[in-house]
């Protein structure tokens, strides 16, 4: 085996232990990579509910809320009338979240089920705001934004978050494809932080009234 053999396959083990830890959750290494997104990414998490600037009695739409640290924090800032939504594909985040809120989801004003950005099961502008908090890297994007697009109400708006060096693309190139798919006004900015670099931080509007 050549030497550029050898590198080239060596990254494979530490790429599905980073998948199952962070990515796509699963196993020990699942409960282990939730837990410290919990701790790691709760910052982020209360950013994106506190940015899209809620109100009572609004539907939202969370994806990928992982171990679920802020959704307690959406509930709270739709009430009383409001309600929120959360998809997952991992069953082991699912477990997670909806034990975090077993409260919120005993009051109803908390729904936590299997779905994502591309299949959100909700229906034709069924959603007043969408939050997205580390996850983008994770979607076929121009499926993504389409179906986030089709479940925002006209004139809904949607805070996707994530740390800058997981992107794995330009920023910019989020704002071109969140465009090309239809939504309008969006804003891009760099949020400083004190550890883990700088975060990503888009607000997107649904164009319609
Ligand atoms: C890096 S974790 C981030 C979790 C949490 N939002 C945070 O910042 O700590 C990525 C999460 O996105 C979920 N995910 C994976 N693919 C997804 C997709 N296509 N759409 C939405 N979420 C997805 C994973 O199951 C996981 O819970």
């Amino acid at each position: 085996m050549s030497p550029g053999n050898h590198s080239a396959r060596r990254p494979e083990p530490a790429h599905r232990l980073i998948d199952a830890a962070f990515g796509r959750p699963r196993g020990p290494a699942g409960t282990v990579g939730g837990a410290l997104m919990a701790r790691l990414n709760a910052t982020e998490e209360r950013w994106a509910v506190d940015r899209a600037a809620l109100r009572p009695g609004e539907r939202v739409l969370v994806v990928g809320p992982g171990p679920g640290v802020a959704l307690a924090r959406a509930v709270a800032a739709v009430e009383p009338g409001g309600r929120v939504v959360a998809v997952d594909p991992s069953a082991t985040m699912r477990r997670s979240a909806i034990r975090r809120c077993a409260a919120q989801i005993a009051a109803g004003t908390l729904e936590v089920r299997d779905g994502a950005a591309e299949r959100t099961g909700c229906p034709d502008a069924g959603v007043d705001a969408v939050l997205s908090v580390n996850n983008v890297m994770l979607w076929d994007r121009p499926a993504g934004f389409r179906e986030l697009l089709r479940v925002l109400r006209p004139g809904g708006r949607m805070v996707l978050i994530v740390h800058r060096h997981v992107l794995g693309i330009p920023p910019e190139r989020l704002v071109t494809e969140a465009t090309g798919a239809g939504f309008g006004g969006v804003e891009l900015t760099l949020r400083e932080r004190r550890v883990l670099g700088p975060a990503v931080q888009m607000l997107l509007h649904h164009p319609g009234h």
